[in-house]
């Protein structure tokens, strides 16, 4: 079970100046039963669809056959898809399955397929990918829930071609679709061409959507215990059902992210895991946090341009990166740790007759060590400068462990959501930037000169 260290986000916790206040603990816990309503109400009118993906018993059967089967045809899975479509499957890919995937051979990969994902057009990046690949021996999963985001369409129909080149008219039986069950584009072409497809339910946002199809499928073609991930999710679930502030973790971090930012100004909100496993899982992260919490207006209308500022880091190398500024810099942090109690293996430091006496003190203690060792000590010194942070304890980094951490963000965001006072499950912000994209692309209906799109002043 994961455990929530919040000790050092109060001041009696820190030096005593900074950080909130104790007494606003109680505050906070007072004001929580409103909180809790509002998200039990909404979640009875369906709005918070991701809770519900831990009772996916048919769809799980499902895609376990699908991934049993087709699966163990191709020895790679390209997955085409980007932000919510794609974060997910990366962060599990990352965590889950041994460093450097791609390169180990079938024996390494316990003869499951290589996995890669393309979420950018950067062309660079996918002719690369495509030069790598062999399209006779790929099952390629285009995955988007609108069915029609530009990015993906776009890899899409190269993708296509690139099939087509080497496959002719057998293309299509190296394609699933992850996408809405009734529309969007991505739904009519399956329909037209005998695609296989799976659904993402409609209730289920994009960046909520790792435990549905959208990562699960993925995640059993690389052969990650999908079932395990959602046992962890629904431990989260349970604990999130608890009505007393301080027994439900996902709630308190997120009263206590949201009265850090709001009482002091700490807006800018630090994932730092200190195991690059969990990399990819701190970009999710940053989607999840910045694309929910990020909104100008509030639930009833107001303009209130709200939103922390998420930002990702990594243990211990970003020591020798970003500590620096969150140790001296601006008191705008809150700095949340994940640190794994049993990181499943270790690498003794050996000893060496000829060391410097400088390096003497490293042999006899492990990587591992080492590792939990500059966490400790990274979160102390902060604290000492009065800087908050918090740390998730993970007690191992399994799949179910993993499925539990997924569904304590995306809890958490839910409840910041209340706090906030803003819809999370939406994304108005996007669309502008997208409708320039349509025009400066041509697509009919869409003007350009409906802003401008140019640099401005440049040198
Ligand atoms: O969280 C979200 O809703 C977005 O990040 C989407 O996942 C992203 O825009 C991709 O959308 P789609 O899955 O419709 O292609």
């Amino acid at each position: 079970m994961i455990r929530l260290a919040y000790g050092r986000m109060l001041q009696d916790g820190l030096d005593g100046e900074h950080g909130l206040p104790r007494a606003g603990l109680a505050s906070l816990g007072a004001r929580f039963a409103e909180v809790q309503a509002e998200v039990r109400r909404r979640r009875g009118a369906g709005e918070y669809g991701f809770y519900r993906l831990v009772d996916q018993t048919v769809t799980v059967r499902e895609i376990k056959t699908f991934a049993e089967g087709l699966g163990q045809a191709h020895d790679h899975v390209l997955v085409l898809g980007i932000g919510g479509s794609a974060l997910g499957t990366k962060a599990l890919l990352n965590a889950l399955r041994r460093p450097a995937w791609n390169e180990l051979d079938d024996e390494g990969r316990e003869f499951f397929p290589r996995l890669t994902v393309l979420e950018n057009v950067d062309p660079t990046t996918v002719n690369a990918a495509l030069g790598r690949i062999d399209p006779r021996r790929v099952l390629v999963n285009v995955i988007s829930k609108s069915g029609g985001t530009a990015e993906t369409m776009a890899q899409y129909l190269v993708v296509r071609a690139w099939l087509e080149e080497a496959l002719g008219a057998a293309a299509y039986r190296h394609l699933v679709f992850t996408t809405d069950a009734e529309r969007g584009a991505l739904r009519e072409i399956a329909a037209r061409e005998g695609v296989a497809t799976l659904s993402v339910p409609s209730e289920v946002g994009g960046r909520f959507s790792v435990l549905s199809p959208v990562g699960l499928l993925p995640a059993a073609l690389v052969g990650i215990d999908i079932e395990a991930l959602l046992a962890g999710a629904r431990r989260a679930i349970d604990r999130a059902e608890a009505d007393d502030l301080l027994k439900n973790p996902a709630a308190l971090y997120a009263a206590l992210h949201w009265a850090a930012d709001t009482e002091l100004g700490a807006r800018v909100h630090v994932l730092m895991p200190y195991t690059d496993r969990l990399r990819e899982f701190a970009e999710w992260y940053r989607q999840l946090w910045a694309e929910s919490l990020g909104k100008q207006v509030d639930r009833e209308g107001r303009t209130v341009n709200v939103g922390p500022t998420p930002v990702g880091a990594v243990g211990a190398t970003d020591q020798h990166s970003q500590v620096q500024l969150f140790m001296e810099g601006p008191f705008d942090k809150a700095i949340t740790f994940v640190a794994v109690d049993d990181l499943g293996e270790d690498t003794p430091i050996p000893e060496r007759a000829d060391l410097p006496p400088d390096l003497a003190y490293l042999p006899g203690h492990t990587l591992g060590g080492l590792l939990r060792a500059e966490y400790q000590a990274t979160s102390a010194a902060l604290a000492q400068r009065g800087r908050m942070s918090c740390t998730l304890h993970l007690p191992d980094l399994g799949a179910a462990t993993l499925g539990e951490a997924i569904m304590f963000f995306q809890i958490a965001t839910g409840y910041a959501g209340v706090w906030y006072g803003i819809d999370p499950f939406d994304q108005p912000g996007v669309e502008l930037g997208k409708r320039l994209t349509y025009a400066a692309m041509g697509r009919p209906g869409f003007e350009v000169g409906e802003a401008r799109t140019g640099d401005g002043d440049v040198i």
